[in-house]
């Protein structure tokens, strides 16, 4: 297990280059299951969820190339049943279920078990796929699909006790791609990552629209062909830079980014009193720390809204801005994991009903942490930049999970970090 060790108080500067979206990937590269022709998906990041991903396509039966950061897929003959061994790893790896579904007329896929962010249910995926026609049965801890006839389009709606989910609105959309007819899906879910999947699935001959609105339509065909695509940028990977040199930073420039997806984040780092100006074309921000940071009040919701997976980070970053600042997460009310490390380091924090009350302090201390997921972890690195001494995260495959090359980058600002290999 690797560890990280960050020497607190280097000035961070120069520029980084953003890498594709990791929760654009894997759908994406689940929905190549959808076809018998080649795929070619580019900006995969090279993050060991999407190096997941490509081993359960594997396993699943499918040709699977990776050169850099392009993958190549064929699946041309493909097994039903994703099985625990390959599921309990990344809960994302539901999002085989729709296509393998839609293709085959059965899916097996183990129910994903616990999850440290929270309480995280599939009933809405199996919700969807249901209202399409497929049959569901539990079984051993397996969801068994089967829709022996294939699945007929139908209007449904997604929305849960939390609002609408991401990943069972892939799902449903890439299972009504070849179902007869026309599927609506109401109260899908917004985010930028919704939108790259349609366009990925619209490349393959798909007939998706709407994504990105409330309300998706699709209109079923016989069969996909194959389709090259370009992944989005992950903007939570930017908005992790963005407050990493609002901390530490001095005039850091962040590019391949997207501005309209970051405005939440850049808004409430705003409010936060740091600066963030972007180019003309959206494409990147030079962040500056503020003279005169404060504490800022944060509500996690969907898209547009502020992002649950930038709370961490966020809280981390509030735990040094002075006054009082209310976190509060609507969509994972348990994920405050990172507050006892952060709490280790010296920040007054108070976890309280689903949020976080911070009272800025003026310094962390450094200490050796634990990381407990993946953003939990990156907030502890961002704690540990400015922190007195030097932190050790331990567990730093939590962090190689969704951030490519992390401490590459960080170092390449000017942080001093060192990956300890054990
Ligand atoms: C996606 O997970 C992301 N994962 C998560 O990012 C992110 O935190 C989450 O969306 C919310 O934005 C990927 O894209 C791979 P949801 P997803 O279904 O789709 C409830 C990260 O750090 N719900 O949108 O699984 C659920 O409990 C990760 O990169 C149900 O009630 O999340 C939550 O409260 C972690 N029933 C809310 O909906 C269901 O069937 C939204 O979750 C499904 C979800």
């Amino acid at each position: 297990m690797d560890k990280l060790l960050v020497h607190g108080g280097h000035t961070l500067g120069g520029s980084i280059n953003i890498s594709g979206s990791k929760n654009a990937s894997l759908p994406i590269l689940a929905a190549a299951l959808l076809t018998d022709s080649d795929c070619i998906i580019r900006r995969v990041p090279d993050v060991s969820d999407t190096n997941y991903m490509i081993q359960i396509l594997g396993a699943l039966g499918a040709d699977v190339e990776r050169a850099s950061g392009t993958v190549r897929i064929s699946a041309q003959s493909i097994a039903d049943t994703a099985p625990y061994e390959l599921v309990r790893r990344m809960r994302a790896s539901v999002c085989v279920m729709g296509p393998l579904l839609a293709r085959l007329g059965r899916a097996v896929v183990s129910l994903p078990g616990g999850c440290i962010i929270g309480d995280r249910p599939i009933d809405l995926h199996i919700r969807g796929l249901k209202a399409l026609g497929a049959q569901v049965e539990i079984e051993g801890g397996n969801m068994i699909f089967s829709a022996p006839d294939g699945l007929t389009g139908a209007e449904i709606d997604m929305r849960g006790t939390h609002g609408p989910t991401v990943l069972g609105t892939d799902n449903v959309m890439m299972a009504a791609c070849l179902a007869r007819g026309t599927t609506v899906i109401e109260s899908a879910a917004t985010e930028p990552e919704v939108i790259d999947l349609a366009d990925f699935l619209n490349s393959l001959g798909a007939k998706v629209s709407g994504a990105g609105t409330r309300r998706i339509t699709i209109e079923g065909v016989d069969q996909l062909g194959g389709g090259e695509h370009t992944v989005i940028p992950d903007r939570i990977e930017a908005g992790t830079f963005i407050a990493a040199a609002a901390l530490a930073g001095d005039g850091v420039r962040i590019r391949r980014i997207k501005q309209k997806h970051l405005t939440a984040i850049t808004d409430s780092l705003a409010e936060a009193g740091h600066r963030v100006e972007f180019d003309a074309a959206g494409e990147s921000c030079t962040v500056r720390r503020g003279d005169t940071p404060c504490g800022c009040n944060i509500s996690t919701a969907p898209y547009p809204s502020f992002p649950t997976d930038m709370q961490a980070q966020m809280t981390a970053l509030l735990a040094t801005s002075p006054g009082i600042s209310v976190v509060r997460d609507t969509i994972f009310p348990q994920r405050f994991m990172h507050v006892a490390e952060l709490k280790r380091m010296g920040a007054n924090i108070k976890v309280d009903n689903g949020a976080a009350i911070v009272h800025g302090v003026k310094k962390l201390s450094a200490a050796p942490v634990m990381a407990s997921d993946l953003r939990a972890s990156a907030a502890l690195v961002l704690a540990a930049l400015t922190a007195t001494g030097t932190t050790e995260i331990n567990r730093l495959y939590h962090i190689d999970r969704g951030y490519e090359h992390i401490d590459e980058k960080l170092l390449s600002l000017g942080a001093a970090v060192e990956r300890v290999r054990e």
